[in-house]
């Protein structure tokens, strides 16, 4: 079916133009049903192979502030730069599974790549690729429901945190996302990290034609 480019283009390109990272939310709950909406719409992202090595282990609640306790105990919890990430109802944790990978190119229609013999025979890990396509596909998603959302870095200790979520040793971390509403009264709400004065490169900044070339060339 042809997309109808009248309307569906200028959707897209507001809700990405839009989506900023949040570090600042309300406390207020999100719907389980628009978590799982998000997480689905997730699943709707490219997968080499469809191996879809993802898992999602989600913290609410109190298991939530167990990480937070865990990663920031005592003074550090009030010297963190962001408060209003403490707040934010759900934290969905990311992980990868490279075996699935190297499982599914073990079959025959992808035998031939020689990727089925382990996880050393792959030049790009394609579980992380895999990761950040569902993760960008959850960050949009999430600005359509109207939520602010944060991808992050698992918290540290990593080891500590991932023992304390249960994580088995042969899935690999890729990070963290918070979910929830906004707190429009903090300007943290609104992409003011500390990369965030960084310019962003153009589409001229990023294509090479034809051939590589050095950006002083
Ligand atoms: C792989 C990855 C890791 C990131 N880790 C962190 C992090 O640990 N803490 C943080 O505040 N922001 C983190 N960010 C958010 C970036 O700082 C942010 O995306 C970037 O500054 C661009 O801003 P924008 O997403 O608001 O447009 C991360 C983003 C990505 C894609």
């Amino acid at each position: 079916m042809e997309p109808d480019k009248s309307t569906g283009v200028d959707a897209l390109s507001a809700l990405m133009r839009s989506r900023v990272m949040c570090r600042a939310f309300l406390s207020d709950e999100v719907d389980d049903d628009i978590v799982c909406e998000i997480v689905d719409l997730g699943t709707r992202a490219p997968s080499a192979g469809r191996s879809q090595g993802l898992h999602i282990v989600e913290l609410t609640g109190a298991d939530r502030e167990k990480l937070w306790s865990t990663s920031l105990p005592g003074e550090r919890r009030d010297a963190f730069a962001f408060q209003g990430l403490l707040r934010a109802p759900v934290l969905l944790t990311l992980f990868v599974d490279p075996g699935a990978y190297v499982e599914r190119y073990a079959e025959q229609d992808k035998a031939h790549t020689g990727l089925g013999a382990g996880k050393e025979m792959w030049r790009t890990p394609f579980w992380f690729v895999d990761a950040g396509m569902l993760a960008m596909s959850m960050l949009l998603a999430a600005q359509a429901h109207g939520l602010g959302a944060l991808f992050f870095a698992l918290p540290h200790p990593e080891d500590e945190i991932r023992f304390l979520l249960g994580v088995p040793d042969h899935l690999e971390t890729v990070g963290v996302m918070a979910l929830g509403y906004r707190d429009l009264s903090d300007p943290q709400a609104h992409g003011a990290g500390r990369s965030a004065t960084r310019p962003r490169r153009t589409a001229e900044d990023v294509i090479h034609r034809g051939q590589w070339t050095s950006p002083e060339a």
